[in-house]
Parts: C-alpha cells; sequence; structure tokens
C-alpha cells in the first residue's frame, strides 16, 4: 500500500472549486512531483493532506492511517511534513530557535539534539550561523533552513511547495541535489514546482494538475517527452495545431 494515498479529494473555497476528484499515490522511497500552471490547485492540494484546508469529498491515508478528517499536528505526528511556499521562517528568531520550532511536537530532548547535530552535519552555512538571526541568510539559505526546520520533525513524507522559487541557479542546483540526497536516505517527497524541468528530472512519478484535476500521471521522462506538456510547462515545443 502507498505511504501516502489520495484518492478522489474535492476541495473548495466558497464557490471556488480548487480541486476536483484528485488521487495521487506516493510510496516509500519515492519523490513525486505535481507540476500545473498558476492557480492549478497545487499549494491546495499540499495543504489539504496536511490539513490546512478541509476536503469536502475522498479520502486521503498515510501509513495505513485516514488521515482525511485529523488535525494538521496529529499528521505531523504520523510523519507528513510541509515546507510552505514562501518559507515562512521567523526571521526574528535565529537559526536555531527556527530549528527548534520544527521539534515543537517532539518531547524527546536527546532526539532532537541528535536530529539537530545531523541538521548541522548537513547545512554547514546553518550550523556557522546557528545563533544568527535567520533574517541574515541568503533567501537560499532560508530556504535550507526552511526544509531543515522541517527535518527536525522527522518526517517519513516531505511536501515542497515551489521550493526553488527566487532562487539563484547555483542554489536552485545544490537545492535539487539536497532532494535526491534526502530521499536517497529514505525520504518520500512530494514535490511542487515552476521549475518543470528540473522537477521531472529528479521525480520518480510526475502529476499534472489543470484547473484543479489532474489531466496526466505517469513516467517523468514519458511526460517530459509529450509535446503538450513541453508546450505548457517546458517552454520548448510549440503548440500543436488544432
Ligand atoms: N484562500 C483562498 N480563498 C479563495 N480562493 C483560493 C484560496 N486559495 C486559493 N484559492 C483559489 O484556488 C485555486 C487554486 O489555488 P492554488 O492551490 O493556490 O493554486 P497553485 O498553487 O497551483 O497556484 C485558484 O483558483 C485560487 O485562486
Ligand atoms: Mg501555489
Amino acid at each position: 500500500m502507498a505511504l501516502l494515498d489520495v484518492s478522489g479529494i474535492s476541495v473548495s473555497y466558497g464557490r471556488v472549486n480548487a480541486l476536483t476528484d484528485v488521487s495521487l499515490q506516493v510510496n516509500e522511497g519515492e519523490i513525486v512531483t505535481v507540476l500545473g500552471a498558476n492557480g492549478a490547485g497545487k499549494s491546495t492540494l499540499l495543504k489539504a493532506v496536511l490539513g490546512a484546508v478541509p476536503v469536502k469529498g475522498g479520502g486521503i491515508t498515510f501509513a495505513d492511517t485516514d488521515i482525511t478528517h485529523a488535525a494538521p499536528h496529529k499528521r505531523i505526528g504520523e510523519g507528513l511534513v510541509l515546507v510552505p511556499e514562501g518559507r515562512r521562517i521567523l526571521i526574528s528568531l535565529t537559526v536555531e530557535e527556527n530549528l527548534r520550532l520544527g521539534a515543537h511536537m517532539r518531547r524527546d530532548g536527546t532526539a532532537i539534539a541528535r536530529e539537530m547535530d545531523a541538521i548541522y552535519a548537513r547545512f554547514s552555512n546553518l550550523a556557522e550561523r546557528r545563533n544568527m538571526l535567520a533574517s541574515c541568510l541568503s533567501g537560499g539559505e532560508q530556504q535550507m533552513l526552511a526544509i531543515g526546520r522541517a527535518m527536525m520533525a522527522k518526517p517519513r513524507l516531505m511536501m515542497l511547495d515551489e521550493p526553488s522559487l527566487g532562487l539563484s541557479p547555483l542554489f536552485v542546483s545544490k537545492l535539487f541535489d539536497l532532494i535526491r540526497e534526502l530521499n536517497h536516505d529514505g525520504l518520500a517527497v512530494l514535490l511542487v514546482e515552476q521549475n518543470t524541468g528540473k522537477a521531472l528530472s529528479v521525480a520518480h512519478r510526475a502529476t499534472v494538475l489543470e484547473l484543479g484535476r489532474v489531466t496526466m500521471a505517469g513516467d517523468p521522462k514519458a511526460l517530459a517527452a509529450d509535446p503538450a506538456l513541453q508546450a505548457a510547462y517546458l517552454g520548448t515545443g510549440e503548440a500543436s495545431p488544432a
């Protein structure tokens, strides 16, 4: 059974249907990417999985537990975590205080300290700046901090909402290396990206959303070669003639 199984969910904001009958699975050990234009419903999908917006139809299971109506903190406790769009780190707190916030669900002090050491070992930039205010970090370092903070919850599945947005090309490639490494170390990843080419290159499977519905899903190589997807998101193909 899939680690995350989203089955036919619908979400609306008042009269706006943001998601209609959306299904998607993430298996243990996988990177799954969700692509789509602005307003397609990508962020809403991640928020629904986290429990930050209610679903009005369908179901969500995570690690064999029905979480369709569970509170977000319960889901985080089960091993689900979201690195939201725009990072949302607290710039008036230090790097270490931000990391500590990621572990606020956990009570095992020694395990938390071990996790913090592991994060500092992985991110030397953060280790060097642990007592500095997060506002002193570059955009790329702030994204690493947001990911480090999410790691503090010891997730089994990390959802990332447009993590490469606004980063320099150097940091974009560091970010994708990091996603690969974390996945290699056993983390499942659900990745929403504008950088379609990069996302398809790291993903094991991909899903395309249009106006809140799944329009394509499958092998990233096949999707990357699809003329309609190229025209819409990769900026390489011509729109096919009618
Ligand atoms: N809080 C909200 N209130 C009302 N409508 C919203 C809200 N958030 C998103 N929407 C609408 O839901 C749709 C999907 O938005 P979103 O999930 O943010 O798309 P994406 O992340 O793919 O750009 C859009 O039509 C958007 O305008
Ligand atoms: Mg979004």
